[in-house]
């Protein structure tokens, strides 16, 4: 069977992670979060306060910053900066504040497109992001857009926050992500934006199960190569 790319891109919270995972565990492919790897960025820019207006400090900073992967046995992916298991920390809220206006800044889009691009090199990838249809892998055999309702995609992230014992309320979590939505959205490099060949799917009423299956059913002709 050939490998193909499968790219799944949409609004913050709608369920691209957990739906992407999922899927790379079916099709035994490797899955990798272009999120995390920003979200790294902006750990690394806030712990070693980085200039957002200095390119040259920028420059620097990304020339300092290694990322990596490691999957274990449970379907997990933690991400790796310079050899230290980020994954908690790139979670915390304080992440989520300054993330999006770390990412729309071009040289660190240029640094994370060509680490993303080589992770996909072989083939056998899901990869979700806001801009991986349209930028990183334009070619890719599959595109899936996520998007939800607000208010569902809030509580969802709510959920998840507390399964990783962090209470935060809900309105702030819907300013959060509203906030990044717009950013994400409004940005002058690589905008979040579906792609034309992309597949729309609205997942406000449909379970995770749901979408890992639909995404599975868009895949299959893909991979055996029939036109679809
Ligand atoms: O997927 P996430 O919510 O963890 O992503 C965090 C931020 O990273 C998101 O608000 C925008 C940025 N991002 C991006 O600009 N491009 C990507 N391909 C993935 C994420």
């Amino acid at each position: 069977m050939r490998k193909i790319i499968i790219a799944i891109d949409g609004y913050s919270a709608c369920g691209k992670s957990t739906t992407a995972k999922e899927v790379a565990n079916i099709l035994g492919y490797r899955y990798i979060d272009s999120g995390a790897m920003y979200r790294a960025v902006t750990l690394f820019f806030l712990d070693n306060h980085i200039s957002l207006t200095n390119p040259r400090e920028i420059q620097k900073a990304l020339s300092e910053i290694n990322l990596g992967f490691h999957f274990d046995s449970n379907e997990s992916s933690d991400i790796f900066m310079n050899g230290i298991n980020v994954e908690k920390k790139i979670r915390k809220m304080r992440i989520s504040e300054n993330v999006s206006p770390v990412s729309a800044i071009k040289e660190v889009r240029l640094a994370m497109v060509a680490q993303q691009r080589k992770f996909g090199k072989e083939k056998g990838v899901v990869m979700d992001g806001r801009d991986i249809g349209t930028v990183v892998f334009p070619e890719a055999e599959l595109k899936v857009f996520l998007t939800a309702d607000i208010q569902t995609r809030a509580i969802r992230r709510q959920h998840e926050l507390l399964e990783r014992n962090q209470l935060v309320d809900l309105d702030e979590i819907i300013s959060n992500i509203t906030t990044r939505d717009r950013i994400d959205s409004m940005r002058k490099e690589s905008p979040l934006i579906k792609a034309k060949d992309a597949f729309l799917l609205d997942t406000t009423h449909i379970t995770i199960d749901e979408q890992v299956d639909e995404t599975i059913r868009l895949a299959f002709p893909k991979i055996l190569n029939k036109k679809k």
